[in-house]
């Protein structure tokens, strides 16, 4: 391709083992998820080319007001920082173009000042896999795949199934049988995809069921091991700081399950370094439940290896992940970044996921570990209220509305201890008679004593 085409940034892309040790590449026409040589992920590995910043944002930038759908998606708007896939191949739903809000609520429940939430729960699947899964989709039909397969706490498969009625080919899911929130099922069914619920089987024997399946031919794998949807989620990063007018903020904080968005971050934030896009890296803080906390855990000991848990549980079921794949890049993340790597309770998970929602935001229990979070680092000492945080909001409110309804009627229970939650920001429904005068008492602050 020419020099103003898709290579612009680079030129030779390569599968690359991530494995120090052994480091192998291959092709990118090779249907790899694993290092054939020593079974270590995989990633895209580019040769970058030096090219102006200037020209390179403002080509981003442009592309804001054009038709075509490719640039309309907050993906592909940034395709020379992806691999090459011909745009006839491309399957988008114009996917990413996700808000940036200034949190004042939750930074004031957290203890900061300036708090700031990407909300990436309003992509067209409702969740942050949206960004993965139109580069993993096109390249599964690139390959000439048939059958797209993943295993899921939800979202992946809600997003893989929406990808895969979009391209006509056949979306197997296979999710936990229990604890996987209604909201993701409903979308996977709607979409049309064959869902199987495992009996018996948490998310990490699911996934391990599903690698094996994948080495079939036809079948293509669309868990983050697949190094193309860690390409796309890279996007979520470059588009944030085009919001942010390329300043880089101070932190940035997500939640943590099977890490591969961590690592995504990380490789964005390597890649527009070495590109002369950024000076420096924003701290990246991993936030995980308390219940499902391998990567913390491992930081707390010091240890240079995480130690698998056997049973995680949290109601904050899209980390509910005990063995994560990605978790090298993490701990590399970790290390290059100086971020923090910490684990919160059930009940700080619950209040913190309200304080979002008084925002006007709202969001899903997983993507809520933010905040609460930054509020633990905050009240230890770890952060300083004046800088500049933006906080990951992973899922949509709606994905898991049974969560909210039970923690605002006080009948959340901790996964851990089995215990009610008290719920600091409660908000109940009120049963009233059909009166004016007992529904008038409800127009003034008096008549809410709930509330805050
Ligand atoms: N937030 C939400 C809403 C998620 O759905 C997930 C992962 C995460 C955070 C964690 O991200 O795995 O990149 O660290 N959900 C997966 C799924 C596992 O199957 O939908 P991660």
């Amino acid at each position: 391709m020419d020099e103003d085409g898709l290579w612009f940034l680079w030129r030779e892309a390569a599968l690359e083992c991530l494995n120090a040790d052994c480091r192998r590449r291959y092709p990118l026409t090779e249907k790899l998820f694993a290092c054939p040589a020593c079974g270590e992920v995989l990633q895209i590995a580019y040769e970058l080319r030096e090219r102006a910043p200037e020209a390179v944002r403002a080509r981003w930038r442009e592309r804001r007001l054009s038709e075509d759908p490719l640039d309309q998606s907050g993906v592909w708007r940034f395709r020379e920082c992806l691999p090459p896939i011909a745009p006839e191949r491309v399957v988008t739903l114009r996917e990413g173009n996700t808000p940036l809000y200034r949190a004042r609520f939750a930074a004031q429940y957290a203890g900061v000042h300036h708090l700031f939430f990407k909300h990436l729960g309003f992509n067209p699947t409702g969740s942050f896999k949206d960004y993965g899964m139109t580069v993993a989709v096109s390249q599964a039909r690139v390959l000439g795949a048939h059958v797209l397969i993943c295993a899921s706490t939800g979202n992946t498969s809600a997003s893989m199934a929406a990808y895969a009625a979009r391209a006509g080919m056949r979306a197997l899911v296979l999710i936990p049988s229990e604890h996987v929130a209604l909201g993701k099922v409903a979308q996977a069914l709607e979409y049309g995809a064959v869902t199987l619920q495992v009996r018996g089987a948490s998310f990490d024997t699911v996934l391990h069921l599903v690698r094996e399946l994948s080495a079939r031919p036809e079948v293509y794998l669309l868990n983050s091991l697949n190094p193309f949807r860690i390409e796309g989620q890279k996007t979520i990063f470059i588009e944030l700081l085009d919001q942010l007018g390329w300043e880089v903020p101070d932190h940035l904080v997500v939640p943590g399950g099977n890490l591969g968005n961590s690592a995504a971050l990380f490789k964005a934030m390597e890649e527009l370094r070495r590109l002369g896009l950024i000076a420096r890296f924003p701290k990246l803080t991993i936030v995980q439940a308390q219940g499902a906390s391998p990567l913390a855990d491992a930081v707390a000991r010091g240890a240079k290896r995480i130690t698998p848990v056997p049973h995680p549980r949290t109601h904050a079921t899209a980390i509910r992940i005990g063995h994560p794949v990605n978790w090298r890049r993490a701990l590399q993340a970790l290390e290059a970044t100086g971020g923090f790597c910490l684990a919160v309770s059930e009940a700080e998970i619950a209040d913190a996921k309200a304080a979002i929602g008084r925002d006007g935001i709202g969001c899903e229990p997983a993507s809520a570990a933010t905040v609460a979070g930054i509020k633990k680092l905050r009240d230890e000492g770890k952060l300083a209220p004046t800088e500049t945080i933006v906080a990951l909001l992973t899922g949509h409110l709606l994905k898991d509305p049974e969560y909210t309804l039970r923690y605002h009627a006080g009948q959340l229970e901790d996964a851990l201890t089995g215990r009610r939650i008290g719920g600091r920001l409660a908000n109940p429904p009120i049963p009233v008679e059909p009166r004016l005068d007992a529904i008038a008492q409800y127009l003034y602050d008096e008549g809410l004593p709930h509330r805050r």
